[in-house]
């Protein structure tokens, strides 16, 4: 990889601490073993999520000082309206206070129980979402997604003749909605293409079923368009996300991610009628309609994040930098999911440690090993997060890869950091073979990884 450097230099630093070996074994075990547990200064490269632990530039913070907090049509709502507008072309931009509550007001208002909600794959909280309003929430990834080495370079599309086949089967009446998420954040933050997307809205439309963008990521799944799909090289990353959005009837984002800021997200629709009742809802549980639980000040920093989202310079920074991480550990012979995506590199856990079984969950043991190695904390996407188990027979699917997530924080972590990562991974390598499994203690109904209490399995042959 050509030598690559930050397009920005470091004005405000925050101390970071590696406890000692002896308190991280303390803590993590204090922690029931969930890494949600651990407290923020006993860690140190904290890799759990890239979702609002970004660093806010000094533009933003100097927004922050114009925040107008007046209850109603505040200047920032204006500006922030008026910036959203331009980037992804919507009539309606409703402010919401983080992602979940976007998909809890759309799935609140369009979904009625027994109704599918198709994704290519979802998220963890737009899956629980549907689920909660009785949705039946549909993955249709696309075949070369599944193959964890295949080099193709939109691993986030939908498939789309399976798409077709499901409508047919089920009617449209049944499928209130369609999203895809950009980029595919349990698929390995993997992008889709341009040319899916419009394969996917001529389908939709043909059927009349409403197209939302899951589009936390919008900016980086553009860039990624830029750079690997024919015939974008030369357009802008704008330009790119105008014409992304104009084949979508809506979209929800959680601006902790592209927004560059650390809370806040928002739900755009075009139609009049859904945004009323949306709106009403809204205003019982989230505030109203033109703050939505954040301050004007938020509002400020979300307008000016989601701009500064779009420089390509930093762009091409941010990837290069989640891809030299990949190249680091590859090159130490840990299995990820290639291409790199865009916010994260995914570890394929299961086929790093393959003497740990799917149901005593390899993914939570590497997270574990991690944090003993050298208080890194990350975080476990696959079956503690996506098991399902049939109520009526209690057995269990596991989720298809049993992944292991270094999310990369926009703009807080150097390269030096990352390196950190490497090598302890590193030295994980030489003592992979004794790691063991992890059963639950407890376990919620929903979103059960945020809460969960596990101990660990003993080894196999291992005297207890
Ligand atoms: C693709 C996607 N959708 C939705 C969400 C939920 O957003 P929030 O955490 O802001 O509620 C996330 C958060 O990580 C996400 O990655």
């Amino acid at each position: 990889m050509d030598h690559f450097a930050e397009p920005y230099r470091i004005k405000v630093v925050e101390p970071i601490n590696l406890i000692s070996r002896e308190e991280r074994e303390k803590r993590i075990r204090e922690a029931h073993f969930n890494i949600f547990n651990l407290k923020s200064q006993d860690v140190f490269v904290d890799l759990l999520t890239d979702s609002g632990t970004s660093a806010m530039s000094d533009n933003q913070w100097a927004g922050m000082m114009l925040g107008d907090e007046a209850y109603a049509q505040c200047r920032n709502y204006q500006h922030f309206e008026e910036t959203l507008r331009d980037v992804f072309g919507f009539k309606y931009f409703i402010p919401v206070h983080q992602g979940r509550v976007a998909e809890n007001l759309l799935f609140s208002t369009i979904l009625k129980p027994g109704d599918y909600v198709i994704n290519n794959t979802h998220f963890d909280t737009t899956r629980a979402n549907t689920m909660h309003k009785g949705g039946i929430p549909i993955d249709l990834i696309c075949k070369e997604a599944r193959d964890p080495h295949a080099k193709f370079p939109f691993k986030g599309n939908m498939d789309v003749a399976k798409l077709e086949d499901f409508i047919r089967e089920k009617g449209a009446g049944k499928i209130p909605a369609c999203f895809m998420t950009l980029t595919n954040n349990s698929c390995g933050g993997q992008p889709v293409s341009m040319e899916n997307i419009k394969a996917v809205s001529a389908v939709l439309k043909r059927f009349e079923i409403p197209f939302y963008f899951d589009c936390a990521r919008f900016a980086e799944n553009a860039y990624f368009i830029k750079t690997r799909e024919k015939g974008y090289e030369n357009k802008s990353v704008k330009d790119i996300t105008r014409e992304m959005f104009s084949y979508a009837d809506g979209a929800l984002m959680s601006a902790k991610k592209d927004g560059l800021v650390n809370m806040g997200g928002f739900l755009a629709v075009n139609d009049g009628e859904l945004e009323q009742k949306i709106t009403n809802l809204m205003i019982l549980i989230e505030g109203f309609r033109t703050y939505g639980g954040l301050a004007g000040r938020d509002l400020e920093a979300i307008a000016r994040g989601i701009y500064e989202a779009l420089d390509e310079r930093y762009l091409e920074f941010r990837t290069k930098q989640v891809a030299f991480l990949g190249e680091e550990l590859i090159k130490r012979g840990v299995p990820i999911i290639e291409p790199t995506g865009g916010h994260a590199v995914f570890i394929n856990a299961g086929e790093f440690l393959p003497h740990i079984d799917k149901g005593a969950f390899p993914g939570q043991s590497l997270v574990v090993a991690l944090y003993r190695e050298g208080g890194i904390r990350c975080c476990e996407i696959g079956s503690i997060m996506f098991e399902t188990k049939d109520a009526n027979t209690g057995t269990s699917e596991y989720a298809p890869y049993e992944l292991v997530r270094l999310a990369v924080p926009r703009r807080v972590y150097t390269n030096a950091h990352l390196m950190h990562v490497a090598l302890c991974m590193e030295k994980i390598c030489s003592y992979k073979e004794k790691l063991v499994g992890f059963e639950f203690v407890y376990e919620a109904q929903y979103l059960r990884h945020f809460t969960m209490k596990l101990r660990e399995k003993a080894a196999v042959g291992a005297k207890v």
